[in-house]
């Protein structure tokens, strides 16, 4: 059982996005996908600066592949994301808190095998905005785009052991912990354990159900 009503904040009305996102080519440029505290869209070259600011800090970076480290770098990430996209190998969204125009954060999908079938996602928002619901409203955008859109049917993520707020966001998403990937992510000269956490599509609109009928 991944998913429980007691893990899972109550469901916001479903944005009415994936009708035209489905009929979209996502290879073509990303669809817009609006939530109930942040906004999911493509990466601008604007975004860069606010990237650097959020995602460059110690806590932030802390348990993930090293962020760049000047506006110019996260230009050319910004840059690549596009190809990538449009090459259909990943997709990268930026996240835009209601009222703001910059990104934040970024939520990304990698295909692990040709057609997305099995894919990982990664996320990483500015800590300022730890804790305010943004990761849960753009992780169910994300995790329906991926399903729903992309058409995975295994999403994995994988978590440092000791990153507990990154292994907290996973379970509260409904992940399943699948087992440890010894010394598998190399950071600061370190051999990291990490958290292997999947979830599947037939689970994934099983516990939607369950949050469509919640009454509260
Ligand atoms: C991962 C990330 C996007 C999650 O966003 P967030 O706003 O912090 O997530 P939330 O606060 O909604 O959820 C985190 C959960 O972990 C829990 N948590 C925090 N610290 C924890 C710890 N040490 N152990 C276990 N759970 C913990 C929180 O209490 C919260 O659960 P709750 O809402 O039920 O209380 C954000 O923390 C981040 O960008 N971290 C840095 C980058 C990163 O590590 N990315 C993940 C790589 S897998």
């Amino acid at each position: 059982m991944i998913q429980t009503t007691s893990t899972v904040q109550p469901a916001a009305p479903a944005p009415q996005i994936f009708e035209a996102a489905v009929s979209t080519d996502w290879r073509q440029a990303l669809p817009v996908l609006a939530g109930t505290m942040v906004t999911l869209r493509e990466l601008r070259l604007s975004d860069a600066p606010s990237l650097l600011v959020m995602l460059s800090t110690e806590e932030v970076a802390r348990f993930i592949s090293p962020p760049p480290t000047t506006v110019d770098g996260f230009e050319r990430f910004i840059a690549w994301t596009h190809r990538e996209r449009a090459a259909g190998n990943y997709v990268c969204f930026g996240v835009v808190p209601h009222g703001m125009d910059t990104a934040i954060g970024i939520f990304q999908v990698r295909q692990l095998e040709p057609g997305f079938g099995t894919a990982e996602w990664g996320f990483a928002i500015g800590s300022e905005f730890w804790g305010t619901g943004g990761f849960m409203d753009g992780a169910k955008m994300v995790v329906d785009f991926a399903f729903d859109v992309i058409g995975t049917h295994r999403l994995e993520a994988r978590a440092a052991v000791a990153n507990g707020r990154g292994n907290g966001a996973l379970r509260k998403v409904g992940a399943l912990q699948e087992g440890i990937l010894r010394k598998s992510f190399l950071r600061n000269g370190e051999y990291l354990d990490q958290t292997l956490w999947t979830i599947l599509d037939e689970d994934w609109r099983r516990s939607k159900s369950v949050w469509g009928t919640r009454v509260h």
